[in-house]
């Protein structure tokens, strides 16, 4: 392919990326994350009331992804459902989970987070080869009577650009183990540039209303944790804000672009570099294909 490791680091910030391979499974990783959430929780899988996973990576028409998952974790009872809205897919399931416990009485709800893009991208076009990895990330919310939470969610979309960026079918079974991935004509198609445009405008608004609806101020977060799609569109959304570097968790030179993974992907390692403390403000927001886009902001 006419590309180099200059230009895809400097255009994009990726070093590295993790892809499955043929035989590998999004729902092993998937299950292989919630695992860990749950244990973290200090829950069995079968205490779950829902399965809610932000994706577009099922391996079927359907049953849904979430389906699939809850049938591996040995869930087998509640709620289990996908949301479809591309990179932004965590940033909405977690919204949506959110507002079932508010408003529905569910109480332990798994959010997860999954794509493997790279199972649908034309690896002869440079244009979005270099981008995309794949994994899986997830979250489990509990009720908490103190302060702790999400404080306020905001889900936008403009179906007016859906052409930006396109997978014309679906189901990554059948395409994991083709030859050539994907013939050019369903691969990943995008319009990169137009598109990055509209995610560093989007994102900025959308993380600006999330914070003055809760009444608080962009000073007051302590951390953004924004999808991982392009490290020029992160560093431009974090100057238009005014916020220091520190302030915004960057990991996509090791993973890439993994879609609706990289919100919760980049969570935990923002945890494990003990970069969130009890109670500081975290705010996470994300833009991607329908266009979507949106954020969360909690009390952690
Ligand atoms: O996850 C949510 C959705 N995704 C995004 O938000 C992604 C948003 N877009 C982007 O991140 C960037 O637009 C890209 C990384 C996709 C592309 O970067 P860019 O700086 O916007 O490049 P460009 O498309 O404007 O292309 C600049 C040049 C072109 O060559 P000419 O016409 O100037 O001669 C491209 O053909 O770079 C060329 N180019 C490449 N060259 C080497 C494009 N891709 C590559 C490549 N290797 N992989």
């Amino acid at each position: 392919m006419d590309t180099s490791d200059q230009w895809v680091r400097s255009r994009t910030g990726i070093a590295q990326r993790y892809v499955l391979r043929s035989g590998e499974s999004l729902l092993e990783i998937a299950c292989t994350a919630s695992r860990t959430a749950l244990e973290r929780a200090g829950l069995s899988p079968k205490e779950l009331d829902a399965v809610v996973v932000g994706t577009v990576s099922s391996e079927y028409g359907f049953p849904s992804f979430a389906c699939q998952l809850q049938h591996r974790l040995g869930a087998d009872s509640g709620a289990a459902f996908d949301v479809a809205a591309a990179c932004s897919g965590f940033i909405y399931a977690l919204s949506v989970a959110d507002s079932m416990m508010r408003a529905d009485g569910f109480e332990r709800v798994l959010v997860v987070g999954a794509d493997a893009l790279s199972t649908m991208v034309d690896w002869r076009d440079r244009s979005t080869a270099v981008l995309f990895g794949d994994g899986a990330g997830a979250v489990v919310l509990v009720p908490d009577s103190g302060p702790r939470g999400v404080l306020g969610s905001l889900l936008r979309s403009a179906g007016n650009h859906w052409e930006l960026l396109t997978v014309r079918s679906t189901g990554v079974r059948a395409t994991l183990d083709a030859e050539a991935r994907r013939r050019a004509d369903d691969a990943i198609q995008m319009r990169g540039p137009e598109l990055f445009r509209i995610a560093v405008r989007s994102m900025e608004e959308v993380t600006r209303e999330v914070v003055t609806r809760a009444k608080l101020n962009i000073d007051d977060v302590s951390l953004i944790v924004p999808h991982q799609a392009n490290l020029r569109i992160i560093q431009a959304v974090a100057e238009r804000l005014g916020l220091p570097r520190e302030k915004v968790f960057v990991n996509i030179e090791r993973y890439g672009n993994t879609s609706a993974a990289s919100v919760p992907i980049a969570l935990d390692e923002a945890l494990e570099q003990r970069l969130i403390k009890d109670n500081d403000l975290v705010l996470l927001n994300a833009c991607g294909g329908g266009l979507t886009w949106g954020a969360n902001l909690l009390r952690w």
